[in-house]
C-alpha cells in the first residue's frame, strides 16, 4: 500500500471513535495531488468563523458564498463573509485569495493554521476546487459535532483540463431544476464540463426562434415504444424543450459554478425530429415523424439541399448567442449514407465539389464531412471550435476539430496521432447508460445493456497506447448518460452516482496516486452527501465492502 494512504484507514477509525470530535482530513474525492500534514493544533470552525475574500474581486465574493452556503448545509450555521482589504488578516478566518505560484490554472493551495484556514488559486476557479475540498472534508452532516480541520497543506491541481458530463435530454427531458442539480452535482466532483446534447430523432429541445417549428412540432413524439423496440406503443404524446431565456438562465447557474456548457446539435444524422418539423430537409420530403422509437434511422439531412447549410448557419448563430463555450458540438455520430446514395440533390453536389470514393471512404463519406467542414468554417469564423463524434474521421477529418472518442479510444488514439485534440469518452468505459451489475433481473431500472462498474470506470486509463507527445491532445475525459431508457431525474442519479466519483479521480487525480480500495474508503464519506441530499445512488459497492471489514474485525 502506498504510504501516503496509511494515515487515511486510521483516521476513519478515528473519526469512529468520537461521535462529537471528527478527526478530519483532506483525502476527498477526488483525492488531492499533495497533502502535508502537521501534528499541530488543529483550525476549530465555529459559527464564528469568517469568509474572508478580497474587497472588489467579485468571483471570489461569490465563492465565498458557497462556502458559507456547504458549511450551513453541513453544520446548520452560515458563516459570515467579509471583503477585506488586500494583507488585510481577518482573525479566525477562512481566508479566499489569489496566488500566481500555485500550480495548474485550476490548482489551489490550502493552508491550516490553528489560527486560521486560507485557500488560493491562481485562478477563482482554482479557489472553487479548493472549497470543495474543505467542504468535502467536513462530514455531511456535522450538526453537533466540533469541526476540527487539521493543520497543514494541501497542494492541488487536475490531471485533465477537459472534466466532463454529458446529458441527452432528446430521449427522455428533463426540466430545468434537474439540469441545475446534474451541474451541482458536477462541482461536487470537481468537474468543468457539462455536454448538454439537445437534439435527437426523438424531440428537438431547444428553442429557435427563427424555426418555430422545430419546438413547435419537433419537441413533441406522439408516442413512445415501450420497451427495447418492442413495436408495441404508449400512444402517449411526450415532450419538452427549454426556452432560450431557460436555456441562458442555466449558462448563469452553470458559470457561477465554473461549468462550461458545450450545447450540441447533432448533425446530420439523429435530426428526424427537425425533419418532422421541416420535411422539405430531407432527401425523400418525408413525411416524417418526430421518432417514437430507438435507434440510428436513415433519414438524415439532405445535405445536397441548398436550404440545408443555411438553416443550420440560422441555427448555430443562435445557439452561439446563448451558449458562450469555446466548442460546440456538432455530434456526427450515426448517419447512414442510405439515402444519400439515391438523393439526385446529394449526387449533384458531390459530382459538382468533385468528392471521390478511395480505398477507405466513399463519396457520400466525403459529403458528410464536407458538411462537417462547411460549418467548422462558419462556427470558427465566429471565434468557436468544433467537437464532433469520432465518425467525423470518416472521410476527411475538418482541420480545426477536437474528436469525441465514443466507440472505444481507437478514434481518439488515431485523431491524437494525426495532432488533434481528443476527449476521451469510450463506451467500454465511460457509458453511464450501461448496467452497473451483471445482475440484472434484480436492478430497480431498466438500462440499454451492457456492464460497467465503478471499478471499470476506475480503472480507466485516457492516455493508453498514445506516446508522451500525443498524450498532449488528450484534452480530458467524460462520461455519456444517454437516456433512452431513463425517464426521471431519480434514474439519472441512480445511473450516475457513484460512477461519477470514479470517473472524477480518472479526471483529476495523477494515475500514480489511484488505488481502487483507498477510492472505496473514501467513497463512504462522499456517499454521505449524496444521503443527506436525498440522492438517488446504486449501492453495489458498498455492500461487498461492508461484508469485507466483518470479515477481517
Ligand atoms: C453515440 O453514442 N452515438 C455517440
Ligand atoms: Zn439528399
Amino acid at each position: 500500500m502506498n504510504k501516503l494512504f496509511l494515515p487515511i484507514v486510521a483516521c476513519v477509525l478515528a473519526a469512529c471513535g468520537s461521535d462529537k470530535q471528527q478527526a478530519l482530513r483532506y483525502d476527498v474525492i477526488p483525492l488531492p495531488q499533495e497533502i502535508n500534514l502537521l501534528q499541530e493544533s488543529p483550525f476549530k470552525l465555529t459559527r464564528n468563523t469568517v469568509i474572508a475574500y478580497p474587497e472588489g474581486n467579485a468571483l471570489l465574493g461569490h465563492n465565498a458564498d458557497f462556502l458559507a452556503d456547504y458549511i450551513e448545509q453541513a453544520t446548520g450555521f452560515r458563516p459570515r463573509t467579509k471583503a477585506v482589504k488586500n494583507g488585510e488578516n481577518a482573525d479566525k478566518a477562512i481566508t479566499l485569495g489569489l496566488d500566481s505560484s500555485v500550480t495548474g490554472e485550476e490548482g489551489y493551495r490550502i493552508i491550516t493554521h490553528s489560527e486560521g484556514i486560507s485557500i488560493c488559486g491562481k485562478t477563482a476557479n482554482g479557489v472553487f476546487y479548493g472549497i470543495q475540498t474543505l467542504r468535502k472534508s467536513i462530514p455531511a452532516q456535522a450538526q453537533d459535532a466540533a469541526i476540527l480541520l487539521p493543520t497543514g497543506e494541501v497542494e492541488d491541481w487536475p490531471r485533465f483540463s477537459y472534466r466532463g458530463m454529458h446529458l441527452d435530454v432528446g430521449r427522455h427531458f428533463f426540466p430545468v431544476e434537474f439540469i441545475k442539480e446534474f451541474i451541482d452535482l458536477l462541482a461536487l466532483h470537481n468537474m468543468n464540463t457539462l455536454h448538454w446534447h439537445l437534439t435527437e430523432d426523438q424531440g428537438w429541445r431547444i428553442e429557435i426562434k427563427k424555426y418555430p417549428k422545430l419546438t413547435e412540432i419537433g419537441s413533441v413524439r406522439q408516442r413512445t415504444v415501450i420497451g427495447h423496440n418492442s413495436g408495441e406503443y404508449d400512444n402517449t404524446p411526450y415532450g419538452g424543450f427549454y426556452t432560450q431565456e431557460e436555456a441562458r438562465e442555466i449558462v448563469e447557474y452553470a458559470q457561477k459554478r465554473y461549468v462550461t456548457i458545450i450545447p450540441e446539435i447533432d448533425l446530420p444524422g439523429h435530426m428526424l425530429a427537425a425533419l418532422a418539423a421541416y420535411p422539405e430537409l430531407g432527401c425523400t420530403g418525408g413525411p416524417y415523424e418526430v421518432c417514437p422509437n430507438w435507434g440510428v434511422f436513415e433519414d438524415v439531412l439532405c445535405i445536397g439541399n441548398e436550404k440545408t447549410i443555411p438553416f443550420l448557419e440560422d441555427i448555430m448563430t443562435e445557439i452561439i448567442d446563448i451558449f458562450p463555450s469555446k466548442y460546440i458540438h456538432i455530434g456526427g455520430d450515426e448517419a447512414p449514407r442510405t439515402r444519400w446514395q439515391k438523393c439526385p440533390k446529394c449526387q449533384a453536389l458531390i459530382r459538382k465539389e468533385g468528392l471521390k470514393a478511395d480505398k477507405q471512404h466513399t463519396a457520400e463519406d466525403r459529403l458528410q464531412s464536407y458538411c462537417t467542414a462547411r460549418i467548422e468554417k462558419f462556427l470558427n469564423e465566429h471565434g468557436r471550435q468544433i467537437i464532433g463524434w469520432d465518425e467525423i474521421l470518416e472521410g476527411d477529418l475538418a482541420p480545426n476539430a477536437t474528436v469525441m472518442s465514443w466507440r472505444g479510444s481507437a478514434g481518439g488514439i488515431k485523431a491524437a496521432q494525426m495532432g488533434h485534440d481528443v476527449i476521451m469518452t469510450p463506451n467500454t468505459y465511460c457509458y453511464f447508460d450501461y448496467f452497473q451489475s451483471e445482475d440484472t433481473k434484480n436492478e430497480p431500472y431498466d438500462a440499454i445493456g451492457g456492464y460497467i462498474p465503478v471499478e471499470k470506470v476506475y480503472s480507466f486509463d485516457p492516455v493508453e497506447g498514445l506516446d508522451e507527445k500525443q498524450q498532449k491532445y488528450v484534452l480530458g475525459v467524460q462520461a455519456n448518460v444517454w437516456t433512452e431508457y431513463m425517464t426521471s431525474p431519480e434514474q439519472v442519479e441512480y445511473m450516475v452516482l457513484p460512477r461519477m466519483a470514479a470517473l472524477a479521480e480518472v479526471q483529476w487525480t495523477q494515475p500514480g496516486k489511484k488505488e481502487y480500495n483507498n477510492f472505496l474508503q473514501r467513497l463512504g464519506q462522499l456517499a454521505k452527501f449524496y444521503d443527506r441530499d436525498g440522492l438517488n445512488y446504486a449501492k453495489h459497492v458498498f455492500k461487498p465492502m461492508a461484508e469485507s471489514e466483518t470479515k477481517t474485525e
